[in-house]
């Protein structure tokens, strides 16, 4: 006859592993959700190269032609990172550094920004942000043109002083009810060109992967 301490056992042991079944269950579902997210980012990535420098203006294979990048507070990173490089006919016609604006509302804004050799901007993307929907998302191309303002900017078209947004007294515009996202999307593409400018040279001979003897 099962006494009242074999029942409180068997109950115990039932709660135990419930508890490891349902724990396992989360963390699997949280590790794969993640798996998801990350190829989304990566997917994300790979279209926005392609939009910054499109097959017409190069010939290389542009997803293997990396640079290795040391974490840079130029470029808001914290991590080793990778950039890429496009050439036509063996010559470096531009980069894509990836950015990360670091004083966006919400958070981290991460972007990719394309810079041609002589240090003007090609194309900027947004590739993963938590601004608000409504406001500060108008950086992304699919909600508003706004992203395309940086296209053929150098670090002096405009000036120094108007790197900013019209409320600071500078060349690109706000959103209306929303100056934080654009502000830090305006100051972490003016770092990235400092940082270009700063590395170009070492940038620019980056030997491609054909030529690297391996
Ligand atoms: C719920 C809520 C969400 C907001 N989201 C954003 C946002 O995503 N981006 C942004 O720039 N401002 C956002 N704002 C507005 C900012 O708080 C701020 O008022 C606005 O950016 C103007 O900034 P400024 O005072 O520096 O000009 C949000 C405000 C509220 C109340």
């Amino acid at each position: 006859m099962a006494t009242i301490a074999d029942s409180m056992w068997r109950s115990a042991v039932g709660l135990g592993l419930f508890a490891i079944i349902t724990a396992g269950t989360i963390a699997v579902t949280q590790a794969v959700t993640e798996e998801r997210i990350e190829q989304q980012i990566r997917k994300a990535e790979a279209a926005a190269l392609f939009e910054i420098i499109p097959e017409s203006r190069h010939d290389n294979d542009l997803l293997s032609d990396t640079v290795s990048l040391e974490p840079d507070p130029l470029l808001g990173t914290r991590q080793a990172t990778r950039g890429w490089i496009a050439r036509q006919d063996g010559e470096p016609v531009g980069v894509i550094l990836p950015v990360i604006a670091r004083n966006g509302y919400s958070g981290d804004i991460d972007l990719l920004v394309g810079i041609d050799a002589d240090g003007q901007i090609l194309g900027v993307r947004v590739i993963q942000h938590r601004e608000t929907p409504g406001l500060g998302d108008k950086i992304e191309l699919r909600k508003s043109d706004w992203i395309r303002s940086f296209d053929g900017k150098s670090l002096d078209n405009p000036k120094p002083g108007r790197w900013a947004v019209a409320k600071d007294g500078g060349a690109f515009d706000q959103f209306t009810g929303a100056t934080i996202t654009p502000r830090a999307v305006v100051e972490a593409v003016k770092q990235a060109l400092i940082f270009f400018e700063d590395h170009r040279e070492i940038l620019l001979a980056e030997p491609s992967p054909n030529q690297d003897g391996s």
